[in-house]
């Protein structure tokens, strides 16, 4: 049987800003199995961040249920968060949100430090994941000075170093040139076959959702599933 390892039930997000209240997410409601690629597609706007954001548990809804890897996000305080994004849940945003003045090592070291894994382990652990991401020539190297395909890699990396059980990633190919963007989707499958990752990224970019086992589009905050789950 397949196991529902995200759920949302009927959450709504709005944002008031100059005294006018937007609904951002109207009562959206979906799940992601153990271990499947999920794409939301949506145009700019349609709240496809703020939909990620409020799965990583970076910000609350203000109705609604979010239920991940059996943490109900509501039930925890931002300590109980800070520990969820970096035990079950990496998100990797759409800036990538790298250190440029560090290096690739010391990018991907992070999490492991927050978490308070001891220096051998940390190195091990880094050292695996630069090898599976494809960056082992470049481990001392400043992230500044790599390429945006690079810095991808850095950012999947970081986000895997914990092996989390969801990984969210937002645009991930958005600047990415076509020949990067394949190895990225590429990458996110054989993460999904080796570590049984359930996987949501949110892209704009139509040639991505061939990489995916089941879609759904957001429009204006309403969330539609457009494919039924290959599982
Ligand atoms: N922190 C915020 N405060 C006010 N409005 C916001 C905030 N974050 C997002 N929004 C608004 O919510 C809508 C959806 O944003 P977003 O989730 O970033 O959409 P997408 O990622 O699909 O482009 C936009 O109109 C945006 O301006
Ligand atoms: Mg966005």
């Amino acid at each position: 049987m397949s196991e529902v390892v995200v759920l949302l039930r009927d959450v709504w997000k709005t944002y008031t800003s100059s005294g006018v209240t937007t609904a951002v997410l109207r009562n959206v409601s979906m799940v992601a199995y153990r271990g499947e690629i999920v794409g939301i597609h949506g145009p700019s706007g349609s709240g496809k961040t703020t939909l990620l954001k409020i799965i990583a548990g970076l910000e609350r809804p203000d109705k609604g249920d979010v239920i991940v890897d059996g943490y109900n996000l509501n039930m925890l305080d931002e300590y109980g968060l800070a520990m969820f994004r970096n035990n079950v849940c990496s998100y990797i945003p759409q800036d990538f949100a790298v250190i440029d003045n560090m290096t690739v090592y010391e990018n991907v070291e992070i999490p492991l430090l927050l978490a308070g894994v001891d220096p051998g382990t940390r190195m091990k652990k880094v050292m695996e994941v630069l090898d599976y991401v494809g960056l082992k020539d470049k481990v001392y190297q400043k992230v500044g000075r790599l390429s945006g395909g690079e810095k991808q890699r850095v950012a999947i990396g970081r986000a895997l170093v914990t092996t989390p059980s969801v990984l969210l990633a937002d645009e991930p190919t958005a600047s990415l040139d076509w020949s990067n963007a394949i190895k990225v989707a590429e990458l996110f499958l054989d993460i999904k076959k080796d570590f049984g990752t359930t996987i949501i990224l949110v892209t704009h970019d139509a040639r991505l959702l061939e990489y995916v086992d089941r879609s759904m589009s957001l429009v204006d905050g309403t969330l539609k599933q457009i494919s039924s789950p290959r599982l």
